[in-house]
């Protein structure tokens, strides 16, 4: 048996992802283990997500530049040689200052089609265009973050999510976060295999 890829996951939120992620370790869907949580913000609810479970967790606060921040953050995230960084709802763009050290191995979730409503409020822009007849359907996406593109990047993984007559706001935002805690994990799993 190989052994479990070390993955670190990146959040500044609600962490429901991050929770997807975590249910799929601990029932061996994934063959894999989250060495640490990082957030940038001690609010983020995924910090107890991850204390339930005895993850290390660390709040990164924002100092310094940008650059400092990232290469720095770069660094922490070495102690625990990570497979893969997993970016499930961490909402700092990351510079090549910290990208260009995990090359190829950072993985980000967006709550959108390839090309598609970039940068927050994706659902919620998503809904105004359907509502304004500019279009039906709505998606996710898992990608690689080679560079500071927004959400932007080879793609891995999209699933195309049909906008109903009957959704409200909170009727798809909650179809598509569905969407993303089964993607994100299969996505993951293919590329871990
Ligand atoms: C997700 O919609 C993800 O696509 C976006 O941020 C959200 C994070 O949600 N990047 P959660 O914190 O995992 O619940």
């Amino acid at each position: 048996m190989t052994a479990k890829a070390r993955l670190v996951v990146l959040i500044s939120g609600n962490g429901s992802n991050l929770q997807a992620l975590i249910d799929a370790c601990e029932n061996q869907y994934l063959h894999a283990k989250i060495e640490a949580v990082i957030a940038n913000q001690a609010s983020a609810y995924g910090l107890k997500r991850a204390e339930r479970y005895q993850i290390p967790t660390l709040v990164f606060y924002p100092h310094g530049s940008r650059a400092e921040y990232d290469s720095d953050l770069a660094d922490f995230g070495a102690i625990f040689k990570p497979d893969w960084i997993i970016l499930a709802g961490w909402m700092r763009l990351l510079s090549m200052n910290f990208l260009r050290r995990y090359s190829n191995r950072v993985i980000n979730l967006h709550p959108a089609l390839p090309g598609q409503f970039p940068g927050t409020h994706a659902i919620e822009r998503a809904f105004a265009a359907y509502q304004r007849d500019e279009i039906t359907e709505t998606g996710i996406m898992v990608h690689l973050v080679p560079d500071e593109g927004v959400d932007n990047g080879p793609v891995l993984a999209t699933q195309t999510i049909p906008i109903l007559a009957t959704d409200t706001l909170e009727t798809l935002s909650e179809r598509v976060h569905a969407a993303e805690h089964q993607l994100l994990v299969e996505t993951i799993r293919q590329l871990i295999k």
